[in-house]
């Protein structure tokens, strides 16, 4: 087992975390404000930027293989080195949905 400091970028909030643990679970024992929803890897409620390092996140279902590259899913992932998250960002897949969902491109809709 390795432990790794995991630091959330503009919080001022750092953990450390073991490379056998979920980032979420860490957080949670530790009281940070991560969101989180299924913690199945599916909902990417969890879902933070990664500014520097990497996870291990093979189970994180909600991301596309290029969006791991990324973006961890807090519930999933697990550090393989020292990181940088940035909490409540999302994939640009996640953020599409949410502005269809949200009527973006109604106006485009309302002249047909
Ligand atoms: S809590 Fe749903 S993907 Fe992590």
């Amino acid at each position: 087992m390795t432990a790794y400091t995991v630091e959330f970028v503009g919080t001022g909030e750092t953990i450390e975390v073991e490379d056998t643990e979920t980032v979420l679970s860490r957080a949670i024992e530790e009281g940070i404000a991560q969101e989180y929803s299924c913690r199945v890897g599916m909902c990417l409620a969890c879902s933070a930027k990664i500014v520097e390092g990497d996870v291990t996140q093979p189970a994180a279902r909600g991301l596309t293989d290029e969006e791991k590259e990324n973006y961890a899913l807090t519930c999933m992932a697990r550090p393989q080195s020292d990181l940088k998250l940035d909490r409540g960002k999302y994939p640009p897949s996640i953020e599409k949905e949410a502005a269809v969902e949200a009527g973006a491109g109604d106006e485009a809709t309302a002249d047909d």
